[in-house]
């Protein structure tokens, strides 16, 4: 069965949301999403505030749903190296106890990953946008628990650019289906309710989606 999680950085949708459905599987967060936190609108963070107020957030939410998986992103461009997000990601870690780390699925992004793994930290590779990224994870990730990698591609930003997100999403599940299942597939990125039921009729592993889908 395909797990719902909600994609938002506000502790108040997570609430919404258990009011609502009785129950989340879990929670994805972003830099972009933290900015869009009504209390964070309009005010001017250095790194060390942004972080403070990013654990905050991310406590909040992990405290109302213990059991689920909570996504935090590491701040990375496409410049930063492996060993940044390893430390970010290790200090991002201790947060919370059901933290996966998110990362950008890029050449650094992949050797972070794999590293971070063998640490026993889970992952949520990012930025998906092709079947050779969902390869990479898979390759990179070898020897990790099923639960302890989630690769997340982008529904909605392929179609923004006139691909089908959809497609991908298929492509991914049924090249993973040969595999030992260690990698779950999270569809991310989603904007109209289409998005939500094919996604469920792929039996795809997890989906989330904003309070308003
Ligand atoms: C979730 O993990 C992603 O960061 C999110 O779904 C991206 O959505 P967007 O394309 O609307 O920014």
């Amino acid at each position: 069965m395909t797990k719902l999680f909600l994609d938002s950085g506000d502790p108040k949708e997570t609430k919404e949301a258990l009011a609502v459905l009785g129950m989340i599987d879990g929670q994805t967060t972003n830099p972009s999403l933290i900015a869009k936190n009504p209390e964070a609108v309009g005010k001017k963070f250095t790194r060390e505030e942004i972080n403070e107020f990013y654990k905050g957030v991310v406590r909040e939410i992990s405290a109302q749903i213990p059991k689920g998986s909570v996504s935090v992103e590491v701040y990375a461009d496409a410049n930063t190296l492996a060993k940044d997000m390893i430390k970010q990601a290790g200090e991002f870690n201790l947060w919370i106890p059901n933290a996966h780390i998110k990362l950008p699925t890029t050449p650094e992004g992949l050797k972070a990953a794999s590293e971070l793994t063998k640490q026993g930290i889970k992952v949520n590779m990012t930025l998906v946008f092709n079947q050779s990224q969902a390869a990479a994870v898979y390759a990179a990730t070898q020897g990790a628990k099923k639960g302890d990698v989630f690769v997340s591609p982008f529904v909605g930003r392929l179609d923004d650019r006139g691909e089908n997100g959809m497609d991908l999403i298929k492509n991914i599940l049924q090249m993973y289906r040969a595999g030992d299942g260690h990698v779950e597939v999270l569809a991310a990125s989603i904007r109209s309710l289409e998005h939500f039921t094919k996604t469920i009729e792929f039996g795809c592993d997890i989906i989330t989606a904003p309070l308003k889908a």
